[in-house]
């Protein structure tokens, strides 16, 4: 396995998974998708539908609307709990993040071909120490990573179906976006687009 540092602490994978768990990772997410449909998340305040759709699986999901950005235990609009986190996830962060504690939230980013992620920073979580884990699958879309500071100068990659990024250390609070996606690169999502895993751990262990 190749790992290409790109910054002190994010750490580029390409072709993680390969073709065959590509497959079977994406029948486990369809499987939660299911369950847990994609929705339209909400900008805090302004009540601006993201052009991403999103869902989650494992005990805690990622949400955002009018009263802002948060960790909760059920689908914002089923109400039901968010599903267990397949056993790929779990075993991909085991893997990569180098963290005693199992993984609390899935966020799982769909995106079609107009969608994309403004510059931002993860921190909702109440442990930094615990990497970003993120896995990629279908189109290949370009990715911007910069630094701790918005103003910080940023640099673009791209990000394919297989590719694992990690974000750990000092990068673990890293600027980071997507700027597009490049319709028509992957064939493994039957409608295109791309979806975007990214495992966080939440709360802070108990010892
Ligand atoms: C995110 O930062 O929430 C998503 C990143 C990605 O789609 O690669
Ligand atoms: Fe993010």
């Amino acid at each position: 396995m190749t790992a290409i540092s790109l910054a002190p602490g994010a750490t580029l994978m390409p072709g993680y998974l390969a073709r065959d768990a590509q497959q079977r990772l994406l029948a486990d997410i369809d499987a939660v998708l299911r369950a847990a449909p994609l929705y339209w998340p909400r900008m805090p305040k302004s009540g601006k539908p993201m052009s991403v759709r999103m869902s989650n699986c494992g005990p805690l999901g990622w949400v955002t609307d009018e009263a802002g950005y948060r960790y909760q235990p059920t689908h914002p609009e089923t109400g039901i709990p968010w599903p267990p986190m397949p056993e790929m996830l779990l075993a991909a962060w085991r893997d990569l993040s180098d963290y005693p504690a199992a993984p609390e939230a899935c966020l799982i980013n769909h995106y079609g071909p107009d969608a994309r992620m403004g510059l931002h920073q993860d921190r909702d979580e109440q442990d930094f120490s615990a990497p970003v884990v993120s896995l990629s699958l279908g189109d290949t879309c370009m990715f911007r990573l910069g630094g701790t500071r918005r103003a910080d100068a940023t640099r673009s990659l791209r990000l394919a179906s297989g590719d694992a990024l990690v974000l750990a250390g000092e990068a673990r609070l890293a600027f980071h976006g997507v700027d597009r996606i490049l319709q028509g690169t992957s064939t493994l999502l039957a409608q295109g687009g791309r979806i975007n895993l990214t495992l966080r751990r939440v709360t802070r262990p108990s010892d």
